[in-house]
């Protein structure tokens, strides 16, 4: 579906690159993403692969085309949220939806049906410019998958929205997969990633840091940790330990004598944990 070789990037007045000898390939069928923090490139990544961006280096052949050469019917066959989406906020959602279907040749799914699973059905005849944030982000993911897309393209699709709608968005990334969608997202939610991803690539300063799937990921972590708590002078306290180190841990050891440990457990190394080890930056 995609191949990058070597793809690096400067903005015409930037200083620097600020993508940076970036390659991968993404297999269809796969939810693929990069998880980065603010400023590592995401958004711009997704610009390059998009068409958006033409004055890189290095190789991105997306659908079988060299993303410089694009034609149309590129454009036929992705779907994308961008991060920060337009619309005509004079038109209703339903009048933008039909705007956005007539670009396409391909078959419009059905506006409304869409536009009620992301919660939008009651807000389907009110003007755009009267929508919050969240209420775009989920108009612009309906536009995005309206023409029914073979490869798309999400950029932060959950940043905005609240826990309930962020779930129903993961759950149509699901089925889009299950009926063989690809799909390549960007977040800086671990979660996110963790939840949705076959494969992660960790984005930073421009560059791909690792790249595995996100279980493969979390065994990158070197040891297990644990975590403890114990009761002391009327009130709970709580330690952590590698689990090597446990045996000498002398608060853990005199607490498990006194009998004032009142839970003890194994932590699972996070996709975030991983990421701060492995790259020495935080997700946020
Ligand atoms: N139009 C532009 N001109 C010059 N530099 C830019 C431009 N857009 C982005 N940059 C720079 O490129 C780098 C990567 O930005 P990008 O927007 O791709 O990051 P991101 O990972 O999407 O961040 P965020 O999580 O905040 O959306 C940053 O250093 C940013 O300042
Ligand atoms: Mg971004």
């Amino acid at each position: 579906m995609i191949t990058v070789e070597n793809l690096a990037l400067r903005y015409p007045r930037g200083k620097e690159d600020v993508l940076r000898g970036i390659s991968f390939r993404v297999e269809p069928g796969e939810i693929f993403g990069f998880l980065g923090p603010s400023g590592a490139g995401k958004s711009t990544l997704q610009k390059v692969l998009t068409g958006i961006l033409l004055q890189y280096r290095g190789r991105v052949t997306v659908l079988g085309t060299e993303v410089r050469e694009r034609t149309a019917e590129f454009y036929e066959q992705i779907g994308v949220v961008f991060e920060f989406p337009n619309f005509y906020g004079k038109f209703t959602a339903l009048e933008n939806l039909a705007y956005f279907a007539s670009l396409y040749r391909r078959p419009a799914s059905d506006p409304l049906h869409l536009l009620a699973r992301v919660g939008l059905a009651a807000e389907a005849g009110k003007r755009v410019s009267a929508y919050s944030k969240g209420m775009k982000m989920r108009l612009a993911f309906v536009r995005a998958v309206l023409h029914q897309p073979k490869l798309l393209f999400l950029d932060e699709p959950t940043s905005g929205l609240d826990p309930a709608h962020a779930r129903v968005i993961k759950d149509l990334v699901l089925e889009m997969k299950r009926n063989g969608t690809t799909v390549i997202l960007t977040t800086h939610n671990m979660h996110d990633a963790e939840e949705l991803c076959d494969r992660v690539a960790f984005l930073v300063d421009g560059a791909i840091r690792a790249l595995d799937t996100p279980s493969g990921l979390c065994a990158y972590q070197n040891e297990p940790v644990v975590e403890y708590t114990y009761r002391e002078a009327g009130s709970e306290r709580q330690g952590m330990t590698p689990l090597a180190a446990l045996k000498d841990d002398q608060v853990f050891l005199k607490h498990l004598q006194a009998g004032n440990l009142t839970r003890v457990e194994t932590k699972e190394a996070t996709l975030e944990d991983v990421f701060i080890q492995l790259t020495g930056r935080c997700l946020h």
